[in-house]
């Protein structure tokens, strides 16, 4: 259970793994996630599903080695079993026929806007993808990301690749374009994952121009079943769990600051784990 069937380091620290997991494959969602335990000793650590394949019975992880457990899993070889996979977790993207919808997303969660820009495809919308990357090199997902998307723009920070810039600046053109437009219309939906204050940069620009917004936050999660606490986030001025009552919320209505803030507070901790 739970085998490496194919291993690939798509970009500098970014990692695809392809694993068997056959009941996973057969019932996952777009927007869903599953948590991984490496081996029994390992902690638990939230991935989204990027992809699955039904007929293969295999599940599509990609991850970045930043800390103690992407590192060690960064380790594992075809042929490996990982201790534990569960899941699908969370609820799926409300994937619906709206018309336009952008699809924004920065760094490895270009990984994870991937099957939402599909199914939001499939269900018969035009989509718009904006993705970002610190570098060319960082950059993953553009030749499938194309052949989904209507319309794909990338950035980079340092202008080695697409706009020099960010996915914000692209999606300020955008709508500068759309104002002065009498033919086409803003986006019926937008719907980004990345950094968080990516996501509120992004969530503070459509909210001006009133376009609905769509996040799929990332807290820190320890049980990811509703019952530590750990994923805890203010939606609406009311307290929710990322793990169960999300992971999509309401831009808009998202505690940005709070997210950000929750996200960095074992960072000394985790700084001093060595592998
Ligand atoms: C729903 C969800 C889906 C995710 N999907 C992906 C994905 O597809 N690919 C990917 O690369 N990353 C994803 N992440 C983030 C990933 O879970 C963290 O990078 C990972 O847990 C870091 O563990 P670590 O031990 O390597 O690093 P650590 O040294 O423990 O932490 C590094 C940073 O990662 C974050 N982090 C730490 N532990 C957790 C945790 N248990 N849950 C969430 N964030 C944590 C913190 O911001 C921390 O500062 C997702 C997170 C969530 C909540
Ligand atoms: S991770 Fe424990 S309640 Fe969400």
């Amino acid at each position: 259970m739970n085998k490496i069937v194919s291993k690939e380091n798509i970009a500098p620290d970014i990692v695809k793994l392809v694993i068997e997991s056959p009941i996973i494959a057969q019932k996952a969602h777009a927007g869903q996630f599953v948590v991984v335990i490496i081996d029994e000793k390992g902690e638990r650590i939230p991935l989204t599903l990027a992809d699955w394949d039904h007929s293969q019975g295999t599940i599509t992880l990609l991850f970045q080695r930043i800390g103690f457990t992407t590192k060690k899993l960064s380790t594992f070889g075809v042929g490996d079993c990982l201790a534990h996979v569960l899941g699908p977790l969370g609820h799926p993207t409300r994937i619906e026929k709206l018309g336009e919808i952008y699809c924004i997303a920065g760094g490895v969660g270009i990984a994870e806007v991937f099957p939402v820009a599909r199914a939001f495809k499939h269900a018969g919308n035009r989509v718009t993808g904006i993705m970002g990357a610190r570098s060319k090199e960082l950059l993953i997902l553009e030749t499938p990301l194309r052949q989904i998307c209507d319309e794909l723009f990338i950035t980079s920070d340092d202008g080695s690749y697409g706009t020099h810039g960010l996915v914000t600046d692209v999606l300020k053109d955008l709508f500068g374009v759309i104002e002065k437009s009498t033919h086409t219309k803003y986006p019926q939906l937008v719907y980004c994952i990345g950094p968080v204050l990516m996501m509120q940069a992004v969530s503070e620009i459509t909210q001006s121009y009133g376009v609905k917004t769509r996040v799929s936050l990332n807290p820190i999660m320890v049980d990811a079943t509703g019952m530590c606490g750990a994923c805890r986030c203010t939606v609406d001025g009311k307290t929710v769990f990322g793990c169960v009552d999300g992971p999509d919320f309401d831009a808009h209505q998202v505690d940005f600051q709070e997210l950000n803030k929750r996200l960095h507070a074992f960072k000394n901790e985790e700084r001093n784990i060595d592998l």
